[in-house]
């Protein structure tokens, strides 16, 4: 018995001293690589744990406060499994954006890789990216959408809203709408029994982005991979259709189409990559946007009312009034403007990017080795009180002093930038500014229950907002006659 608590009591002191010996030998490299200061806290796990149980809770914040109070606000942390330089700071991150592909690449890990596809936009590199990132922005410009998508914006979201009477689930039906819209754009299809399907199929498929990888433990990432094969055969069934009647002369004006018709000759396996990848990338954060907007609205009061009055005006000076939502509406709708850059900065749907290191880089007095992974943080840069003032206040108004909010691009960033800038930023704004329309000119609500942001894995409310609708009775006055 003696023996073994001796034996005992060496072993611990032997990895004790293994542990010290260890976190020295990393903090000693740490500094003399000229590294940006920080912690690596536990072997293996880092900081994880941390970042987590931060995220999970209502006040993320003090994760990368403290942090940026004792070290600035680029240190080095370990978390998901690899020593990383964290940015809070908006010229580092500008520098991490605009040199993609040249100092920095993009890395994500290989369970993401297998739901995107090899062939996804958000994978590919160098020349072939620069190409397809090109056409992927001209297929969401501004005059595309002036001229094509506004129309099947406003329809499909009137559409939807038809058939809201009572409670209605906010997050769910803002994912409805973005699905259809989506599949609109890429593939001209209206919502019919065939996409319905397609859905469901795509919803396990998304639940993989945010579950534990591991296909032989989780079961979610496991249906994920077998959903993605079956979306994947659908939409290759939709390529080879319209392959056929693209040689036989036949050309529809969506994002397939302009696949089909180039001079790439792009595989089936290729273009659906492509496109699921551009549903993916699309679905969660224009929803979650949408949803978003209208919690913050409901909990300001004073911003409801406004944005209420700009869009009741819109309704009024117009003939008809089912009349459609136009360009120049859309373009009126100043303060809408404000509540959307508002809710970009406040969400954060994207909260930074990860990134890899080609080369040694050094900047700002550290030097970040070749191979590490940086995190540029959106979300530290946009909450923090040296860029905007009640920084974590829902506050549109400041944006009306564009001098204040929009000071430096370096400070705001929710789509990125550089090469890899949001193809659909144009798009999501639109997107959103038409669905408050609609939505605050039809029907007033009230929150059917209690319900809170949380962030993580990403950030949503945790009910998915439940609201109480009400057809609003816009008086005939509002209409203008004549
Ligand atoms: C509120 C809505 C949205 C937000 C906040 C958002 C944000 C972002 C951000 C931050 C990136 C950069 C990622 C990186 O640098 O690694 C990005 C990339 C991307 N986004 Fe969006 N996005 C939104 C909506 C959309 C929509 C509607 C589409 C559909 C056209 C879209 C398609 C893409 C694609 C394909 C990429 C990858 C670009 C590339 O790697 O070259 N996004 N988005």
């Amino acid at each position: 018995m003696e023996f073994c608590v001796t034996v005992l009591f060496c072993s611990c002191v032997i990895l004790s001293a293994l542990l010290v010996l260890l976190l020295l030998l990393r903090s000693y490299r740490l500094g003399r690589s000229h590294l940006p200061p920080g912690t690596y806290g536990l072997p293996l796990i880092g900081e994880t744990l941390q970042l987590i149980s931060a995220y999970k809770s209502d006040n993320p914040e003090p994760f990368v406060d403290s942090r940026v109070s004792r070290y600035g606000p680029i240190f080095t942390t370990h978390i998901f499994g690899e020593p990383t330089v964290f940015s809070a700071d908006p010229d580092l991150n500008r520098f991490i954006m605009s040199n993609e592909g040249k100092l920095f690449d993009c890395s994500y890990p290989g369970s993401i890789s297998n739901l995107l596809g090899k062939h996804s936009l958000l994978l590919m590199k160098g020349s072939l990216h620069k190409r397809m990132h090109s056409l992927t922005m001209s297929f969401a410009n501004s005059t595309i959408i002036r001229e094509h998508l506004l129309l099947d914006i406003d329809r499909l979201i009137r559409l939807n809203l038809n058939s809201w009477t009572d409670r209605v689930l906010l997050m769910e039906e803002a994912k409805k709408i973005t699905f259809e819209l989506t599949m609109k754009q890429l593939m001209s299809f209206d919502p019919c029994e065939w996409t319905e399907r397609l859905k469901n199929e795509y919803v396990l498929l998304i639940e993989g982005f945010f579950s534990v990888p591991i296909p032989l433990f989780s079961t979610t990432y496991r249906r994920a991979i077998m959903a993605r094969t079956r979306v994947a055969e659908e939409l290759s069934w939709v390529v080879r259709q319209r392959r056929t009647s693209c040689e036989a002369g036949e050309r529809k004006n969506d994002m397939l189409g302009a696949l089909l018709a180039g001079g790439d000759h792009f595989s089936d396996e290729q273009i659906v990559d492509f496109l699921l990848a551009l549903l993916v990338a699309g679905y969660e954060t224009t929803s979650t946007i949408m949803t978003l907007a209208v919690k913050f609205l409901t909990d300001t009061p004073l911003a409801l009312a406004q944005i209420k009055e700009e869009h009741d005006q819109i309704r009024a000076n117009k003939n008809d009034p089912e009349a459609l939502v136009e360009w120049n509406d859309y373009k009126s709708m100043k303060f809408t403007q404000c509540v959307v850059n508002e809710t970009l900065r406040m969400a954060n749907i994207i909260g930074g990017i990860f990134r890899r290191t080609m080369t040694d880089i050094s900047i700002k007095g550290y030097t970040i080795p070749k191979g590490w992974k940086v995190f540029a943080s959106f979300r530290a840069v946009h909450l923090n009180p040296d860029h905007y003032k009640d920084a974590r206040t829902f506050d549109p108004w400041r944006w009306q002093n564009n001098s204040e909010a929009a000071g430096s691009g370096n400070v705001y960033t929710p789509f990125g930038g550089g090469p890899r800038l949001c193809p659909g930023y144009e798009l999501a704004r639109v997107v959103l500014s038409v669905f408050l329309h609609r939505l605050v000119t039809r029907f007033s609500w009230v929150p059917a229950e209690e319900d809170k942001l949380v962030f993580f894995p990403t950030t949503r409310t945790q009910k998915r907002y439940p609201i109480i609708v009400r057809e609003r009775n816009l008086s005939k006055s509002h209409v203008r006659t004549g």
